[in-house]
């Protein structure tokens, strides 16, 4: 009994010993070809590839919780059954997670399917619920989410929240087709929440609502961007959340064209939290309808009031290099209750015609109506 049962041990003990240092490698490189075979089998792969997967009418493409080190790579065309559902449609989390696609890659959203020109405001009862695109929530360590081709997403496309290190590298959302007859509608393609080392770069990005919207998280990068056809490079709007902090954010090096607006930092009415530490570098802005820049400590179930209120101040609000042409609106609008420590170089939006009263200005920042 002792001889057999010490020998199993010796020999169990080996083949960890054995086993340990190439887990991962011992793991398959698995493809699926269905959402149910994906979910079923992700955490044993080191690999999983999705190859055309046609995603069932209400139901998630779910890798969440896979194993340390998975790669996830997107293969073919992957659509999307049609049910009104708030999703998400994809759904991925774990540590130190790289997803790519190859090349022609291309996720399909069909949101032509729900849209009706309400998005997401659907609480009166009337209009489609619409499921949300991606979430990218959870990832940590050190993932990535590279060279994706998202098309026609129903409503939002990526949620970010979180996650602490992500890099999202070369994706391109295409939701142009939204466009016609205004039926595309809160498209947002980056929102970012509770998040931390949030890294974007060479995004291209057409839509119908914000381009990046930053609700709360710290350390976040935005570079090399191109957003056409939406609101633009947002922060907020921020407070009445559970995380009400935003710091340390950098938009650097995009182009901002054919939008409601080009930079954008909101708060809620009568809320509390922060916003500091936000930099705008380098951005050029064309056919921007509403507002080239605007800063509005204001805003209250999604739309200004007029009267700003100080419960989350804007501070180390920096602008270097924002220039560029309206078609329209007005180039600079500013309402602060509790604005300070501001440095705005080289802004110079020009072509705006409406002329609305700013206030709050900080006084020796450089930014002017
Ligand atoms: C939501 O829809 C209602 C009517 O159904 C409308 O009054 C309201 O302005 C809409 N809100 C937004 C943000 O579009
Ligand atoms: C900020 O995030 C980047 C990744 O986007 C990371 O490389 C850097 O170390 C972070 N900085 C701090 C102070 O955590
Ligand atoms: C950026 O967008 C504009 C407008 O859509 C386009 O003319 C330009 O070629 C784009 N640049 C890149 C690098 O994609
Ligand atoms: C002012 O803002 C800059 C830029 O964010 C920051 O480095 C600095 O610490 C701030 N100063 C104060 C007194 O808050």
């Amino acid at each position: 009994m002792v001889y057999f049962s010490t020998l199993a041990g010796l020999l169990g003990s080996a083949a960890l010993v054995a086993a340990a240092p190439t887990a991962l490698e011992q793991r398959a490189a698995c493809t699926f070809t269905t959402a149910a075979a994906a979910k079923a089998g992700k955490t044993g792969c080191a690999s999983i590839t999705l190859s055309s997967i046609a995603v069932p009418a209400g139901t998630t493409l779910d890798l969440t919780g896979l194993t340390a080190g998975t790669k996830v790579i997107f293969d073919g065309t992957t659509t999307f059954g049609y049910e009104e559902w708030s999703g998400p449609l994809i759904s991925i989390s774990g540590k130190d997670i790289t997803v790519t696609g190859t090349t022609g890659n291309s996720l399909n959203g069909g949101g032509a399917r729900w849209w009706d020109g309400l998005g997401s405001n659907v609480s009166s009862g009337k209009g489609k619920v619409k499921p949300k695109f991606f979430y990218a929530h959870s990832l940590t360590g050190s993932s990535s989410i590279t060279g994706l081709n998202i098309l026609n997403a129903p409503v939002q496309v990526i949620s970010i929240d979180a996650s602490v290190g992500l890099s999202l590298n070369h994706i391109t959302i295409d939701n142009s087709a939204g466009d016609a007859n205004s039926l595309g509608h809160n498209t947002d393609a980056f929102d970012i929440g509770q998040s931390s080392n949030i890294w974007i770069q060479n995004a291209i990005v057409k839509n119908q609502d914000d381009c990046v919207a930053i609700n709360s998280g710290t350390n976040i990068t935005f570079t090399g961007g191109n957003c056409s056809g939406g609101h633009g490079l947002s922060v907020g709007s921020v407070g009445g959340r559970s995380d009400n902090t935003v710091k340390d954010v950098h938009f650097l090096s995009s182009t901002i064209s054919k939008s409601m607006n080009g930079v954008r930092v909101k708060t809620v009415s009568g809320a509390t939290g922060s916003v500091s530490g936000v930099t705008y570098q380098d951005i050029t802005l064309s056919g921007i309808t509403a507002y080239g820049v605007v800063v509005e400590q204001d805003y209250q179930n999604g739309s200004p009031t007029g009267v700003p209120t100080s419960g989350v101040p804007i501070t180390g609000l920096t602008l270097n290099n924002v220039h560029g042409t309206m078609s329209g609106g007005q180039s600079v609008y500013i309402l602060c209750a509790s604005c300070s420590n501001w440095s705005w170089t080289k802004v110079a939006v020009t072509g705006g015609t409406v002329k609305k009263t700013c206030k709050g200005i900080p006084s020796g920042s450089g930014a002017a109506c």
